[in-house]
């Protein structure tokens, strides 16, 4: 009949033009989407340091205490190239980083690599995905930590802004510990004789511990600022074995970012952080010059029963002069005049301060940042985590409790590195005699884990992993123990962030406390303090295939075997699965 409007091969044309259109779109809009690639080099090498009047030789990035900070946008992709040139063996965890099928890159040595010899390299190579705020790089092996680690700070998108006002500036605040011994002998002595190890001798901000320490006044971080801005402060806990409050004096911090993921703002006088978090708070300055200078200083959350580091790490807050203003000085040397003030600090164990400061902390669930809470949950765990004791070996005589050697467990499990990597064997089909599937998901022997200690408290020892599903959804209930004196522990997930949907004090309920669960705006975050004495509760999606370490980060406790691994197997689809690993992957 009639005429059709298009020839068959003007149709043809039109559709190959629509399905070539198609094709092009995703990708246009991934291209616009997707970043730059950063290249980096890390040249681990030895380095004079002198704090305390203690000089002494450690193992930097580059030279540098703190190390080099790496600066990336969300949707780019870092190539940090690592050398090491010093005799121990290293490896660096981008601690926050999810490693989207890029597992290989995440660290942790024995758990997803083999750590770098003497002599050798590695190029960690990964992709910030859906990620923006401030993270942390530390080294991750033994307790090379002490002196190995940097901010890790990851900016929006280009265009894309902040949900607050554009701060005047970004400073990145990061907490350390020092030791004036080789913190490798204090812990490898330590795990020798059973006993708690030395502590540090002073906490440090950006590397310097400040004039409350002997022979420091000149190791003193000075944040200079001008009346009248907002600044964006990074902090960063990047201390082996203490969580730190907080504070500045006669100021107050609006929290807006925890884990590199925003919160709703709040106002708060003091910080609560423990090792592995990070924290964005925008400090507002005061209108004027306030004719005065102010301290921020930093102490320890201590709620074990051992020894630990008691003492303050102090900065300066500091007013540029105004420069017109010659009732004040012409000279910047009066600023030593102004009075000083000083914050204070809750006391040492405030664990109600505690359980308050994170009950603050709430996703921003918008839909432009939204709270992805798992709603449904497909696997249920229940972990205690906590200290215990391991016998001490004949013809030796050790200074753990009552003669024994300290330890410590997820649900009395002490875990213990494989000699080669976990992520490996479990890629290459390999796990006979590496780790075994068997990590109990609830404690073999229940008991009152927040009443009077049992009288047993031996650990077991092994490498089990739990092995899930991809993506199944995960509900864990960390539970803390009163095994050897309740105490809180800053439990670490790689490769995740979790919503702490739940915490309290005592034993967990499971029939009371899910009711109180919040699955509408829980803070999203990748450590959490479990609470001394009481019980958190997290839930993920484990939607990245890989081998995931999981521990305390107080060092001290991951030594002693608080942690454990996840194993995330892949999905159907091709970005379900697992990357093959690169070719330079270090052998151990
Ligand atoms: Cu920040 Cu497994 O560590």
């Amino acid at each position: 009949m009639g005429s059709s409007l298009l020839s068959p091969a003007s149709m043809g044309v039109f559709l190959l033009s629509l399905i070539i259109l198609l094709c092009l779109l995703p990708r246009i809009a991934f291209a616009k989407d997707s970043g730059i690639t950063r290249h980096y080099k890390f040249d681990i090498k030895l380095q004079n340091v002198t704090r305390l009047c203690h000089t002494k030789s450690i193992v930097t990035v580059n030279g540098q205490f703190p190390g080099p900070r790496i600066v990336a946008r969300e949707g780019d992709r870092l190539l940090i190239k690592v050398v090491n040139h010093v005799p121990n063996n290293i490896s660096i965890h981008w601690h926050g980083v999810r490693q989207l099928q890029s597992g290989w890159a995440d660290g942790p040595a024995y758990v997803t690599q083999c750590p770098i010899q003497t002599g050798q390299s590695y190029v960690y190579n990964f992709t910030i995905v859906g990620q923006r705020g401030t993270l942390l790089w530390h080294a991750h092996i033994s307790w090379l930590r002490s002196t190995l680690y940097g901010p890790l700070v990851i900016l929006p998108k280009r265009n894309v802004s902040y949900p607050f006002a554009k701060p005047y500036k970004e400073v990145p605040i990061i907490f350390g510990e020092w030791w004036n011994a080789d913190p490798e002998a204090v812990i490898s002595q330590a795990l020798q004789m059973g006993g708690g190890p030395n502590v540090s001798d002073a906490y440090t901000i950006n590397g310097l511990p400040g004039p409350l320490y002997n022979c420091s006044a000149k190791d003193t971080f000075k944040l200079k600022v001008k009346p009248g801005k907002t600044y964006l402060l990074r902090f960063i806990n990047a201390a082996l074995n203490d969580e730190l409050f907080f504070s500045i004096a006669n100021h107050t911090l609006t929290v807006v970012e925890a884990d590199a993921v925003y919160v709703k703002p709040f106002e708060t006088k003091t910080l609560l952080i423990t090792p592995g978090q990070t924290t964005n708070v925008l400090l507002k300055t005061k209108p004027h010059f306030p004719k005065a200078t102010f301290l921020m200083t930093a102490r320890p959350y201590a709620t074990g029963l051992g020894t630990f580091d008691n003492t303050t790490v102090a900065g300066i807050l500091e007013y540029e002069l105004p420069s017109n203003n010659s009732t004040i000085s012409h000279s910047a040397g009066s600023i030593k005049k102004l009075p000083l003030f000083r914050p204070t600090l809750p006391p040492l164990n405030d664990t109600s301060f505690a359980a308050n400061f994170t009950k603050k902390l709430r996703s921003l669930a918008t839909s432009q940042f939204p709270a992805n809470v798992p709603e449904k949950v497909d696997e249920r765990f229940f972990f205690t985590v906590g200290l215990g004791s391991s016998p001490c070996p004949q013809n030796q005589t050790c200074q753990g409790p009552n003669g024994t050697k300290f330890a410590a467990s997820v649900n009395n499990v002490s875990f213990a590195l494989p000699m080669t990597a976990l992520l490996q064997a479990h890629f290459f089909g390999q796990s006979n005699g590496v780790y075994t599937p068997d990590f109990p998901s609830t404690p073999i022997f229940p008991f009152n884990y927040t009443g009077t200690p049992p009288n047993n408290t031996k650990v077991s020892n092994g490498t089990k992993v739990v092995v899930l599903n991809f993506n199944t959804s995960v509900e864990l209930v960390m539970q803390d123990t009163s095994i050897l004196g309740a105490e809180s522990h800053p439990l670490h997930l790689h490769g995740f962030n979790f919503f702490i949907v739940g915490q309290g004090f005592g034993n967990y309920d499971p029939n009371k406390d899910p009711a109180k669960f919040n699955l509408v705006d829980p803070v999203e975050r990748n450590t959490v303090g479990v609470p001394a004495g009481g019980w958190v509760a997290i839930r993920f999606l484990a939607d990245n295939p890989g081998v995931w370490f999981m521990h305390c980060h107080l060092e001290v406790h991951t030594s002693w075997g608080l942690k454990m691994a996840w194993i995330v197997l892949d999905g159907k689809l091709p970005n379900q699965k697992l990357l093959p690993p690169p070719a330079d992957l270090p052998k151990c």
